[in-house]
């Protein structure tokens, strides 16, 4: 039996959307709101808070309320039932209860991470073309100062490490760019058969120096989506000229478009854009992390062939914006097909 006053106190403890227990001063839980009791089940009330939580910490911060009447609150790492990063509280109410809550902080952490991150990647992939950059001015001021052969050579190889700089600036403005559009709704009409078409044009330098042939398969009828046609086309960009790049000298990229009428998880028709190359595919392990920002499966070798890793980290976002998805399958040894499914448009 729930009495009237409990019933007030869990009225009042469902004022917080946090997992919330109001403890009397020798521990006892005398309520629990609706999220603790849904974490901690239905009968914790009567038992003390140890028994439920045994954390060192956590039972320290409450005792230090409990004894000095005061608030007081701390970031914690827990790891049993609540687990994750967790700001914990301890508000003293009244002459012998308390209020202890805890706030899941986790995803804003992991956001903070990977904020830093970025900019401690950014910052490295930034300095390694400038430190090149620096040496070459140095050997150009000094040891060839007057070898012109050299001097000649030491140009160039600056050129591309500016060049390295710029794609990394333009890419990172993408990125910028395509995570403040992420909630609007793109509005145009776009033909995705004719701007692959476009995006194979745009590619044909390169493909002709790595040597592959680029087949296409499409449907009679147009598949148009509702997009922003400058991010699709980046989308299409990228995952075509990573097939060319990494697809293997001499080999098939092959370019499959389709309607799929009722694509699994899209409320109506989907538009599929399946890239497939022969290349040396990528091992099991790496494809959950491939879209990350400045993944890259072998480093060295994309820095050699320009990559920045951030590629497939702005497909990802564009395909997201769109309500699409991007399906990457790959058979080391075998070649790799990377699909992307889009709304089609009405
Ligand atoms: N078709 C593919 N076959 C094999 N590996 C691939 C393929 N596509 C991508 N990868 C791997 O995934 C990594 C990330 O790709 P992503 O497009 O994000 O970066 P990038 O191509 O290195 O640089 P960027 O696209 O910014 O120029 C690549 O470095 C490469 O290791
Ligand atoms: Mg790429």
């Amino acid at each position: 039996m729930i009495d009237a006053s409990q019933k007030t106190l869990e009225d009042f403890l469902n004022g917080f959307s946090n997992v919330a227990f109001f403890l009397d001063n020798r521990r006892i839980i005398q309520a629990a709101n609706t999220p603790a009791q849904a974490t901690f089940g239905q009968d914790t009330t009567g038992q003390n808070f140890v028994a439920i939580m045994r954390r060192p910490e956590v039972l320290r911060l409450i005792d230090d309320c409990l004894t000095n009447r005061r608030h007081a609150q701390e970031l914690m790492a827990l790891d049993s039932v609540l687990r994750g990063d967790f700001q914990v509280r301890a508000s003293s109410v009244g002459e012998s209860g308390m209020v202890v809550s805890f706030a899941d902080q986790t995803d804003i952490r992991a956001a903070e991470r990977m904020r830093s991150d970025f900019v401690a990647n950014v910052s490295h992939e930034l300095r390694s073309p400038l430190t090149s950059i620096s040496g070459f001015i140095e050997t150009l001021q000094g040891p060839a100062k007057d070898d012109e052969q050299a001097q000649k050579r030491f140009l160039e190889l600056m050129k591309q490490e500016a060049g390295r700089m710029d794609r990394l600036i333009g890419d990172l403005l993408s990125l910028s760019k395509v995570e403040s559009d992420a909630h609007v709704q793109p509005r145009s009409s776009v033909n995705i058969g004719e701007l692959v078409t476009r995006v194979i044009a745009v590619l044909a330098q390169p493909v002709a120096k790595a040597k592959v042939n680029v087949e296409v398969t499409t449907s009679d009828t147009p598949l148009l989506v509702q997009g922003d046609e400058d991010q699709l086309n980046q989308v299409f960009l990228n995952l075509i000229e990573n097939a060319v790049k990494y697809g293997g000298e001499g080999g098939i990229v092959s370019i499959s478009l389709d309607q799929l009428p009722n694509a699994p998880s899209f409320r109506g028709s989907a538009v599929s854009v399946a890239v497939t190359d022969q290349g040396e595919g990528i091992a099991r392990r790496h494809l959950p992390r491939l879209t990350e920002r400045f993944y890259r499966v072998d480093d060295g070798r994309s820095r050699e062939k320009g990559g920045t890793g951030l590629g497939l980290a702005i497909v990802k976002h564009i395909v997201q914006r769109h309500r699409g998805r991007l399906l990457i399958d790959s058979v080391e040894g075998e070649g790799s097909t990377f699909t992307v499914l889009l709304p089609e448009a009405d």
